[in-house]
């Protein structure tokens, strides 16, 4: 392949940073249980980091939405793949997102999920672009800020590829 990912965020970097969102959100949920709503397919790499870290009872549910296609640019329109198994009505939920981009995602989630009542419901996000967000969005717990840029691994694609790399990088055409 003709792609060369430059690292932004390296492993270190990304384990301790989720070790201290582990440690808020352990602290903000305290005595609580939480149900943990994995957005597949990119989070599931974050997602499965950050539980290890959260030191309370959690219940894992896995929803998959795609925004994307092959392509760098969201198309805008959210399409539902897969839907979460268990209740959520009266729960914690707790979604976690790999990147915050134009938000569209994660405001029809969210709307989606609100519907059915849970007793609260935050975002944890691994990544958040500011510059095209459109949509009305809150991250209670970011790990990490960034410019306009098309940045793949540690469960991020393009075109499906490079989801395994364990650091987070940017592609640049060689
Ligand atoms: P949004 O709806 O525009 O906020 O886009 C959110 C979704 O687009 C994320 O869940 C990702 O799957 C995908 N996405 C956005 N930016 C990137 C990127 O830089 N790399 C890989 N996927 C991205």
């Amino acid at each position: 392949m003709d792609y060369h990912p430059e690292v932004l965020f390296d492993e270190l970097t990304i384990k301790n940073r989720i070790a201290e969102l582990g440690a808020q959100i352990t602290h903000d949920y305290a005595g609580q249980e939480i149900v943990v709503v994995c957005v597949l397919k990119g989070a599931f790499v974050f997602c499965a980091d950050l539980i290890k870290e959260i030191n309370l009872p959690i219940r894992l549910e896995f929803i998959s939405l795609s925004s994307y296609g092959d392509k760098t640019a969201s198309s805008g329109e959210v399409k539902k793949n897969l839907d979460i198994t268990g209740k959520i009505r009266g729960e914690n939920v707790l979604v976690v997102e790999d990147i915050v981009d134009t938000g569209l995602t994660i405001e029809t989630l969210f709307r989606d999920l609100s519907s059915r009542e849970p007793r609260t419901m935050k975002l944890a996000s691994l990544l958040f672009k500011p510059e095209k967000l459109k949509a009305d969005v809150d991250i209670d717990y970011l790990a990490f800020e960034i410019e306009d840029q098309f940045v793949i691994g540690f469960g991020l694609d393009y075109a499906q590829r490079y989801r395994e790399l364990p650091y987070i990088g940017v592609l640049n055409q060689a």
